[in-house]
């Protein structure tokens, strides 16, 4: 059974990436008081956009908080003890970065924002507009707010007019998983329950994942909704999710580089086809999207968009898509154990879905200006931030032993620090094994974010004030 989803109920970044408005700014930022935290709220609440059906606006507004903008707008410690562990550590927190492989150049303590060093972070106010004029406007607007709150923008992430491809020129936003109680999922099989994304719903093992409840004496004038599960409380987390948000430099030239050294013939001279199809191993899909096990030899841009695929079956040596290749690693499909190649193994791959959010960032066309960087804003939102992105980066993208691999870990975004620096690519007679990988992307900022219910953001502004404007904490 479908839960029927409460759309007018859940921000709006949960059903759609907006890809109707090309322009998108983030802002992290930090309130002083609790004052300072409502007001802003209540600027925002009527702006906030809503995952309601048939989306037309020109411009649209998401928000969400830290541990510390949640306690900065009053919410008890016994409420905000009721989030996951994960959320309150933060993803700086030393064990969680090694967790994450953001050690050595991706290490927190040099990130531009986020880091253990830096100010904590209240929360993220993510803007997109259908032009780059109404996202000035509507960023000014935002700043004058914040200036009038006593709010202070710590970061605004600029990102590129969004296109289809990524900064290494991939075609990238193919593959999202299908999420029930939406409409595309009713018209396709292999759909993920709503809860898996979306808290207060049944999840992959028909339970409601753990969110903050309060007894119902905190919530008098009954802004919540009840527990779906029976109990009496009031749900704090009903149509919220995490959301996370890093940071990811791209060294484009430096994976260009590579994949013509890597490729260069034995007289010295360059191999554009065989350089193309190294970096098309390295990620699984061609440069125009068509998927290696699709079209094996060379780019297929009619399989652009192609997604209907396993590996179990067609591919299972490899031998097309490289065992370790990004997408085999983001997303097995079929071929987990314990019985790949059937319903059980997509099953299992199901419990560990993200919801794709991300923009680019830095110079259009690629190549860095001096200073200047290029890279992914990579936004995921999941119910269960343990289970489904850190599981994804730590257990599938960083582990050198990946699939019966040995020293590799994700060609593409994994970290190389102490292992993981092999490429293999099998192949009859013999596999070919590219050592010395560079790290072709490094962590510059992070941080997990609580993205609430339009109920659970009427709530949050108008707690009772309780929080003196002291020292802050994280
Ligand atoms: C700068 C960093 C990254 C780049 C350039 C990048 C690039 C890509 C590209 C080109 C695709 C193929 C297009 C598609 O299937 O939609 C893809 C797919 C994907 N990526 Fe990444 N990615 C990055 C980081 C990450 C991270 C950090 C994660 C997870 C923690 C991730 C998870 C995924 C997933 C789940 C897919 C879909 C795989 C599938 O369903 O087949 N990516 N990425």
């Amino acid at each position: 059974m479908t839960d029927t989803l409460d759309r007018a109920g859940i921000q709006g970044i949960v059903a759609r990436g907006y890809s109707s408005l090309g322009h998108a700014r983030f802002t992290l930022f930090a309130c002083d008081g609790q004052s300072a935290a409502r007001g802003l709220l209540g600027w925002l609440l009527p702006r906030v956009t809503t995952a309601a059906p048939r989306f037309s606006a020109d411009t649209a507004v998401q928000v969400a908080f830290t541990p510390a903008g949640l306690r900065r707008l009053g919410l008890p410690e016994t409420a905000v003890a009721g989030f996951s562990l994960e959320f309150l550590a933060g993803m700086a927190a030393a064990n969680r970065s090694r967790f994450l492989g953001d050690v050595g150049e991706s290490g927190s303590r040099g990130w531009a924002w986020g880091g253990p060093a830096g100010p904590a972070i209240d929360g993220l106010i993510l803007l997109y507009a259908a032009t780059a004029e109404l996202l000035d406007e509507r960023q000014a607007q935002l700043a004058q707010q914040l200036a009038a709150t006593d709010a202070r923008a710590l970061a605004v992430l600029d990102t590129l007019e969004r296109q289809d491809h990524e900064p290494f020129g991939f075609h990238d936003g193919i593959s999202q998983p299908l999420m029930q109680g939406l409409p595309k999922a009713s018209r396709a099989g292999g759909s993920v329950p709503a809860g898996e994304f979306v808290l207060g719903y049944r999840n992959g093992y028909g339970q409601l994942t753990d969110r903050p409840l309060l007894p119902r004496s905190a919530d008098p004038r009954q802004l919540l909704p009840p527990d779906p599960g029976g109990s009496s409380q009031a749900d704090l987390g009903r149509n919220g999710t995490y959301l996370v948000l890093r940071q990811l430099e791209q060294d484009v030239d430096g994976f260009w580089n590579y994949a013509a050294e890597a490729t260069r013939r034995p007289d010295g001279s360059g191999d554009r086809c065989a350089q193309d199809a190294l970096a098309a191993k390295l990620v699984g899909r061609w440069r125009s999207g068509a998927p290696l096990v699709k079209a094996p030899y060379r780019d297929d841009p009619a399989l652009a968009e192609g997604n209907d695929f396993g590996y179990h079956h067609t591919d299972p040596m490899g031998l097309a898509c490289p065992l370790g290749a990004h997408i085999r690693r983001a997303n097995p499909r079929d071929s987990l154990d314990p019985r790949p190649g059937t319903d059980a193994s997509v099953q299992v791959n199901s419990l560990h879905r993200l919801l794709r959010r991300g923009r680019s960032y830095g110079p259009a066309g690629g190549s860095p200006r001096p200073g200047g960087a290029t890279g992914l804003h990579f936004i995921c939102l999941a119910a269960n931030l343990a289970r489904q992105f850190e599981f994804v980066q730590h257990t599938w993208l960083n582990d050198p032993a990946f699939n019966g691999l040995y020293d590799d870990s994700d060609p593409l975004v994994g970290s190389r620090e102490s292992r993981g620096r092999t490429f293999t690519v099998p192949a009859r007679p013999v596999r070919r094994r590219y050592r010395g990988l560079p790290q072709f992307v490094r962590t510059r900022g992070g941080a997990y974010f609580f993205l609430p219910g339009i109920s659970a953001l009427r709530y949050l502004e108008q707690l009772p004030g309780s929080v003196p404007s002291g020292p802050r904490t994280g």
